[in-house]
């Protein structure tokens, strides 16, 4: 039996298209998911969209249509991106849907069960573009002198009968918690929330009577849940909470939510709080990763820097963006990014040095070989390359993604990939077929080898491009997990089996930088 492992990401806003930083989440959380598959783990990978809220119900008023009609919409483009950018997700989760609202409303009863909900009078600051509320003291002041959010984002005050949550009653078991390893990751991100909890908690307003676009409250007509409240209830959704469902029985509590370090708040302490008032397990680690930053600047609208992730990917290649995004920013640090870099950062190793590596390898087998293999004897050489490729795909990259360092474990993949050019130039097949055409197969062979357990290991990376190296080396669909990186008997297994090796189709060609990007 595999172990479980339960991976979300944040569930977006759907009151406008995708961008970048959308899109840097899906990718980083399908890295993860595929990784953990290809650990040999089962794996439960969901995503969605966020659709209630007084942000949704006011752009929607904005554009003079309603909120549902412009979730419709926006969600479809976000489920177009994640099929665009390979996202494995074995659910995509609409708040709106009915069974949404019934697990919301569970998990609301189950609070209110807990003695942890009153009906009350929220008076104070909220932030609809955070569907935040803050407290004064937290706000800071603008250029203008007005009231901004600690994001920077207006504020304006409230005032509504609300159901409040008891959070005051939470902050030992939470600070706790905070304090656990592991459980909020980076370490970074700690202090932060540990200062806030350790300065006292106020109960939490968690219902609105003002607008109706939400999950309705049971047994008060006029009130809808506050938006978070369902939101972060979407992680139970999908698994069939309230019922005892296999899945839930299975999944929960989940392995990781992966979510941006702005949204840190909502889910190390307002989510833990409701699931111990609920009774409910907690999730085993919270990861908020930074931002993406366009040539080190935030996109807006104002500044006419927003980036179409699907424009990107078309541009230089759905796995070029992917391994760009990987590789450039160190995993829970802010980045950034620019067509240029992704281009110089895909030219140089993926193209330059594993690309070539993988198209000159089969090209001299199937040339000077005719394609067919034979089994062959090792030299102190061979055996060394494949020694540093096999540690590199075998424990350095694996470990380190298992730690999420992603960027990490790719540099050590990449230096095993040098390792190998370097020992093209040093055996220099292409003079060896003259003078020492054994010797020469078995220096292709290794390199042949070599390029099977390169394939493996970076394939959660650069599924497509990967799937079509592994093509290209006879490696079956079912043999692709880092298990099967300890069965020697491969290469012999394949030599018997009569595979050969044919004309090479390039996995990856040098990138152009677009003209219009090249000023
Ligand atoms: N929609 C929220 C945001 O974009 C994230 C919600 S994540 C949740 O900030 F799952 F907790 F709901």
């Amino acid at each position: 039996m595999s172990e479980p492992y339960y991976i979300t990401t944040a569930i977006s806003y759907p009151n406008g298209r995708p961008h970048i930083g959308h899109a840097y989440e899906a990718i980083a959380a399908d890295v993860i998911a595929r990784f953990q598959r290809q650990m040999g783990r089962d794996v439960r990978f969901q995503t969605g969209t966020d659709e209630h809220g007084l942000k949704m119900a006011r752009k929607a008023e904005e554009q003079g249509r309603t909120a549902r009609e412009l979730a419709d919409e926006m969600s479809g483009y976000f489920q177009e991106m994640c099929a665009a950018l390979n996202v494995s997700h074995d659910r995509f989760i609409r708040t709106v849907e009915p069974e949404h609202h019934r697990a919301s409303q569970a998990i609301w009863q189950a609070m209110e069960a807990n003695g942890d909900l009153y009906l009350d009078r929220y008076e104070g600051w909220y932030s609809v573009r955070d569907e935040a509320y803050y407290d004064e003291s937290e706000l800071e002041s603008g250029e203008n002198g007005e009231k901004l959010s600690p994001q920077g984002t207006p504020v304006e005050w409230t005032v509504e009968e609300s159901w409040f949550f008891r959070l005051s009653n939470y902050q030992e078991p939470l600070l706790e918690l905070l304090k656990s390893p592991g459980f909020l990751e980076p370490e970074s991100r700690r202090n932060e929330m540990i200062a806030f909890v350790s300065g006292g908690l106020r109960d939490l307003s968690i219902s609105r009577t003002s607008f109706d676009w939400g999950v309705p409250v049971p047994g008060s007509e006029n009130h809808v849940m506050y938006v978070w409240v369902d939101a972060l209830t979407n992680y139970l959704t999908g698994l069939g909470y309230p019922d005892d469902t296999e899945l839930w029985r299975k999944f929960w509590p989940a392995d990781l939510h992966l979510i941006g370090k702005d949204i840190v708040r909502f889910h190390t302490i307002y989510w833990p709080a409701f699931l111990m008032s609920a009774k409910l397990p907690l999730p085993k680690k919270v990861f908020g990763h930074g931002f993406l930053l366009n040539r080190g600047q935030k996109e807006s609208k104002s500044l006419g820097n927003v980036t179409d992730p699907l424009e990107l990917a078309e541009k230089f290649g759905v796995d070029a963006l992917r391994y760009f995004l990987m590789r450039e920013v160190a995993f829970g640090q802010d980045g950034s990014y620019s067509p240029e870099a992704i281009v110089t950062r895909a030219n140089a190793e993926l193209a330059n040095s594993f690309g070539n590596l993988a198209q000159r390898t089969l090209s001299m087998i199937s040339k000077n070989m005719d394609g067919v293999l034979e089994a062959f004897e090792q030299a102190p050489d061979d055996v060394a390359l494949l020694e540093t490729v096999r540690t590199a795909c075998r424990e350095l990259l694996p470990d380190a993604f298992e730690k999420l360092a992603f960027s990490v474990g790719i540099e050590e993949w990449m230096r095993a990939v040098y390792a190998c050019n370097q020992y093209v130039d040093e055996q220099a097949p292409w003079t060896l077929r003259k003078t020492d055409p054994e010797r020469m197969k078995a220096v292709l062979q290794t390199l042949f080898i070599a390029l099977r357990d390169l394939g493996i290991a970076i394939q959660p990376v650069v599924p497509e491009k990967s799937a079509l190296l592994l093509e290209q080396l006879g490696v079956a669909e079912d043999a692709r997990q880092f298990s099967d990186l300890e069965d020697e008997n491969w290469f012999v297994s394949l030599v018997d089996s009569g595979f050969t090796v044919a004309k090479p189709t390039p996995i990856f060609p040098r990138l152009e930088l677009p003209e219009e990007e090249a000023a």
